[in-house]
């Protein structure tokens, strides 16, 4: 990275899973004229890509290898994976499954890290993930966290899978979003915790609207 891509500004949204963090994130950036990262994406594909090699889910050596060689491309809302499309696919929730297994290995998050720094270009990014304000972009001027209680968070996941045409349960769901909310928090390597300067925006009872307003409200108040 470039000393002034350093400079460019990053507001980080992190989260649990469902919490709203992507939708939110895009339409902040939309509405700031920013790019987005998506860094679920890149442990999703990453996942999607092991399930296609074969690779196990507890291979740490070899599931990092395939996030380093990861030929991806995103093209206006569309993800590529070795030039097939795969923007559906890599939403379904077995591949979310697996995602959250291989996000929990060293090599895995080291092998995907500079990948998501090259995302910060001028004139800003808005950032989503679980590690966004902690470890990928530490000096985010502006960082969220953006939590939901898990009933209205298996809500909105299983409304977003039927829209998609996948199958969803909601009763499932949620106990799929709890295991993966303990795994992404009780891990070692870059747990999903606040950062220490991060703002907390409970979204259980706002709309996409009123979250958006409230982050882009902060990012008035901070100055940056
Ligand atoms: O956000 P999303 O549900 O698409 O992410 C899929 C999985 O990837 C998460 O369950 C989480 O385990 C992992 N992840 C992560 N760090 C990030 C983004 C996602 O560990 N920055």
């Amino acid at each position: 990275m470039t000393v002034s891509a350093q400079n460019v500004p990053v507001i980080a949204i992190d989260g649990p899973t469902a919490s709203g963090k992507g939708t939110v994130a895009q339409r902040v950036a939309r509405h700031l004229g920013w790019s987005v990262l998506d860094s679920g994406a890149l442990y999703r594909l990453t996942a999607l890509a092991c399930m296609q090699k074969g690779v196990a889910d507890t291979n740490e050596t070899q599931a990092a290898q395939v996030a380093a060689g990861l030929n991806v491309q995103f093209d206006n809302g569309a993800i590529f994976l070795d030039d097939r499309d795969v923007t559906e696919a890599i939403r379904e929730e077995p591949v979310g499954v697996f995602a959250s297994r291989i996000a929990a290995f060293g090599a895995v998050r080291q092998a995907l890290l500079e990948r998501q720094r090259a995302f910060q270009q001028p004139p800003g990014l808005v950032a989503d993930g679980r590690d966004m304000g902690t470890v990928v972009f530490p000096n985010a001027p502006l960082k969220i966290f953006l939590v939901a209680d898990v009933a209205a968070r298996a809500e909105r996941r299983c409304k977003q899978l039927k829209e998609k045409g996948f199958p969803a349960n909601l009763t499932s769901l949620m106990a799929d979003l709890q295991a993966r909310d303990e795994r992404d928090r009780t891990r070692s390597n870059a747990p999903l915790v606040s950062a220490p300067d991060a703002i907390t925006i409970d979204s259980s009872n706002l709309t996409i609207e009123e979250t958006v307003n409230a982050v882009l409200d902060h990012w008035s108040k901070s100055g940056a």
